[in-house]
Order: structure tokens, then C-alpha cells, then sequence
């Protein structure tokens, strides 16, 4: 293996028995020759090739059951390959899913003695490390009690303050993060950053588009075990995407285009650089032979169908077609951040109703309301219109929202009676995502477009 390497994996496959009944697990350690089987092989992973250079940071993206987390215990050690090869250079620390690596019925003092030793640290160096470690788990008296008493929040604190004040060269997390709470993530994302910048080699599993983009040097996409794609963060997680919104039928076609597509890009990548790997896209020619070109402008993803949609009972008149397009009209779901868009929809009346007014409003995947707008203010409605009239509504926005998925929703308002309220009301009905944009510092929602400085005083 190359010194430059930090990971290299030849060949790896990884196959699970699955048992259909419990008690043929029994009969298989019991049976006689290697003629009997009891059980049936499940491919977790299939025939991967892998090259993690030193100081990479690389994210895994894929599915659920894509075999990510196994690829991880594969690395670490934590499970044995049924074929092919792994080689890694360099002492790893590990934050695979929750419940590996502690003892539950030590305290976590004595678990980050252990945990650490296993990570190869002197008992002169942990108890030279512990305050730091205790200081950043930041779980107060419960570092002596004993882990089953943890909750799940504070267990991935102490295991994640163990494994990066180890000074790893190699740190592998699966995932573990997103269990922490919003303060405790900055601060491992922080801690992340500087084990990086120390030049370890970082591997991470993530569901999360933007922190992909944002920390990785390079993305590999996994489905079904098989390893699809490798390339930029920003063209592998927008392959990522397309499989994860797209419609069952349409599953095989996209995956044999993401696969057709990546090949492309490694013999592309063979060509332009004579150290290449076959098969391997390294991260600094990939941005040049990866197709790319819808990532410069907006797009429709086919299927992208939002999930969460409640449609309230109308009372006379009816939201149609509730669609994101560009200003020369087509429609899209995947924006570039800082295009200009219109929301569209059209309102069919059913019946005549009184200042009428419509509305939108984008939404968060967790519901928070990012923004939204009205077609006038509640005294400024149009006066009358007339049943069987259709209305059109556009509202035209600047994309100030940074990389994510976003909801719309759209709601009709009229004066019924007393005061003002919802004719038709459609929440979540559609969905889109405002792609990844890199070297992005804005955080939250909107981009501000904020100008920071940083000058070190003289
Ligand atoms: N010990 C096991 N025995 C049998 N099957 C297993 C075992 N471990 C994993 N698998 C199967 O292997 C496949 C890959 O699992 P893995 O945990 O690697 O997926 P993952 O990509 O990490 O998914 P997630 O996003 O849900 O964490 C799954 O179909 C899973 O059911
Ligand atoms: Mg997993």
C-alpha cells in the first residue's frame, strides 16, 4: 500500500447468513458438513474498491440498508470481510452506532479508560487526557454512573469525546451525531474540523446533503452494496438525491444512468491523471470529468413528491397545480441558490366569494416557517369574483434559502361571514431543494449575503 494511503480497500464483499426460521440458526452450528445449509446469504456489500488518501475527508451517502454502516464495521475491524481485501494505515478512533464500544455496566470514567486504551492510549496519557475528555462530554456527575443510565444523547457524548481527544489519525463516524443535540453537533463538527486541518483522514456516514458538502473532499454513494458513485460531494450527493426521490419505476433506470455516468467519470479520470486508480476518482481531478451540467441551473427532478401534504376540506374554491418555475416559464424542483423563481398556482371558484386574497409559505423539513407572503394585505383582497372564474397567482421570489429541502404551501383566503378565512388551504404540497452551493459559509435557512471579516489585530 502506498504511504500516502490511509484506507485501502480491494474487492470487499460482506455476506450476512439470514436464517428464515430461529431455530435453523441452531441447526447450522450443529450440522455436520459444509454440504448443509440452513440458511440463505444476504449481500450486504458487493466487489467494493476504495482509496482513502491520507487527510481525505470522505462521506458516505446511500440509502438506508445500502451498507454504509457495515462498510464502517468492515474498516474498523468490528466485522471480517466474506472476501476481498483491507488495508489501513494509521491509528483509528471509531464512532460506529450507538451501543459498540462501552461496557454498559461500567461507569463512563472507567469506559473512557477503556474505550481509549483500545484506541491505543497509555494509562499516562489518559489520565493526562481525561479532564479534557470529561470537560467536553459535558455530562457532569453521570461520568460515574454507569453507562446503561445514559440516555442516548449523553452516551454519544462521552464516546465522541473519547474517540477525538485521542488525537486519532483515522476517525470513522457513523452517524452518531445526529443523536447529540444542536450545540453539542457544532461542537463536534468544530472538533472535526481541526482533527482535518491536523491532517487525519476522516470518514464519515451522514444522511444530511449540506454537511456532506460542507466538510467532504470527496462522497461515495452506496445502494444495494454496491458502490454507484464517487466524485465531488456536490455530484455525488445530487445522484444521491435523485435516487432517493425517484419513483419506484423509475429506480433501475436512474441507478444504471448514476452507474453508466460514474464509469464515464473514472475512465475520464484515468485518462487525464496517470496515478489514478482504475475505477477510482481522485479528488482533485473529479470536478473536471464529472457531467455536471445541470448543477448550474435549475432542473425537475422527476418524483421529488412531497410526503407530508394535508389538504384541507375546500369551501369553494380549489388550488391547482401548485408549482415552482423559472422566470421563462418551466418548471422546476431543484433550485441554484440565489435564482430568481415564481411560485404558481391557480385557484378554480366554485362559488362567488368576497376579498379574496391568496397566500404561500415555505416550510423546513422539521415545519419551521422560513417565509412566506400574501397577494395583498386582509383589507386589499380583490373586491368580488365571480363563480366559475379562475385565478392565477404567481409570486415571484429571490432563492435566499441555503442548501436543503424546502416545503410549499398555498392557501386562498375570502371574507365568509364575520371575518376572513381559508376557501382552500393546501399545506406541504409540494417540494424542492436548493442545491448544494460550495465554499457556502451562510448557516441557518437564508443567506444573508453577509460580508464577514476577519483581520488579526496588530
Ligand atoms: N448482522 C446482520 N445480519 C443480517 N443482515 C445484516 C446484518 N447487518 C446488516 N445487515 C443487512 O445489511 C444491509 C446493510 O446494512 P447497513 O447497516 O450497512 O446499512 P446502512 O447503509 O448503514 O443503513 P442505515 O442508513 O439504515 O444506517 C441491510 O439490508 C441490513 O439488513
Ligand atoms: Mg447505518
Amino acid at each position: 500500500m502506498s504511504s500516502e494511503a490511509a484506507i485501502q480497500v480491494r474487492g470487499l464483499s460482506k455476506a450476512f447468513p439470514i436464517y428464515s426460521k430461529p431455530h435453523h440458526r441452531l441447526l447450522q452450528m450443529i450440522s455436520p458438513g459444509p454440504k448443509d445449509r440452513w440458511y440463505r446469504e444476504f449481500r450486504a456489500l458487493r466487489n467494493i474498491d476504495l482509496n482513502i488518501s491520507r487527510g481525505e475527508t470522505v462521506g458516505i451517502v446511500g440509502r438506508n440498508g445500502s451498507g454504509k454502516s457495515t462498510l464502517l464495521q468492515l474498516i474498523c475491524g468490528t466485522l471480517t470481510p466474506s472476501a476481498g481485501e483491507i488495508q489501513v494505515n494509521g491509528r483509528i478512533a471509531a464512532l460506529l452506532e450507538l451501543g459498540a464500544g462501552f461496557n454498559p455496566e461500567f461507569t463512563g470514567r472507567e469506559n473512557v479508560f477503556l474505550n481509549a486504551t483500545v484506541l491505543g492510549l497509555k494509562h499516562a496519557e489518559i489520565v493526562e487526557k481525561f479532564d479534557e475528555i470529561a470537560a467536553f462530554a459535558d455530562i457532569g456527575d453521570f461520568i460515574d454512573q454507569p453507562v446503561k443510565s445514559y440516555s442516548s444523547g449523553m452516551y454519544v457524548r462521552l464516546a465522541f469525546a473519547v474517540a477525538i481527544n485521542v488525537s486519532p489519525e483515522i476517525l470513522v463516524v457513523d452517524e452518531a451525531l445526529s443523536v447529540g443535540d444542536e450545540g453539542f453537533q457544532r461542537k463536534c463538527f468544530a472538533r472535526i474540523d481541526a482533527i482535518r486541518d491536523s491532517g487525519a483522514t476522516v470518514l464519515f456516514v451522514s444522511h444530511s446533503a449540506s454537511t456532506v458538502v460542507d466538510l467532504c473532499d470527496r462522497a461515495i454513494l452506496l445502494d444495494r452494496g454496491e458502490l454507484l458513485a464517487q466524485g465531488t460531494p456536490k455530484y455525488v450527493v445530487s445522484r444521491y438525491q435523485k435516487l432517493l426521490y425517484a419513483p419506484t419505476d423509475r429506480v433501475a433506470q436512474i441507478r444504471e444512468e448514476i452507474r453508466e455516468s460514474s464509469a464515464e467519470a473514472a475512465g475520464a479520470s484515468r485518462r487525464l491523471s496517470s496515478h489514478a486508480e482504475p475505477g477510482v476518482v481522485s479528488a482533485s481531478d473529479s470536478p473536471s470529468v464529472a457531467p455536471r451540467e445541470e448543477e448550474s441551473q435549475a432542473y425537475w427532478e422527476e418524483g421529488m413528491v412531497s410526503s407530508s401534504t394535508v389538504v384541507y376540506e375546500n369551501r369553494g374554491a380549489v388550488i391547482e397545480d401548485p408549482h415552482l418555475q423559472t422566470l421563462d416559464g418551466n418548471k422546476v424542483n431543484v433550485l441554484v441558490p440565489g435564482g430568481t423563481y415564481v411560485y404558481a398556482y391557480k385557484v378554480r371558484l366554485e362559488r362567488a366569494l368576497v376579498n379574496v386574497r391568496c397566500g404561500m409559505m415555505i416550510r423546513s423539513i422539521t415545519g419551521i416557517e422560513v417565509g412566506g407572503a400574501a397577494t395583498s394585505t386582509p383589507q386589499g383582497g380583490v373586491p368580488v369574483v365571480e363563480a366559475g372564474k379562475m385565478l392565477n397567482v404567481r409570486f415571484r421570489f429571490r432563492c435566499l434559502l441555503t442548501p436543503g429541502s424546502y416545503f410549499l404551501s398555498a392557501g386562498v383566503l375570502a371574507t365568509l361571514g364575520e371575518g376572513e378565512e381559508y376557501i382552500d388551504r393546501q399545506i406541504d404540497v409540494a417540494m424542492f431543494r436548493v442545491m448544494p452551493a460550495a465554499d457556502r459559509l451562510a448557516t441557518g435557512f437564508v443567506d444573508l449575503d453577509v460580508v464577514p471579516q476577519l483581520s488579526v489585530a496588530p
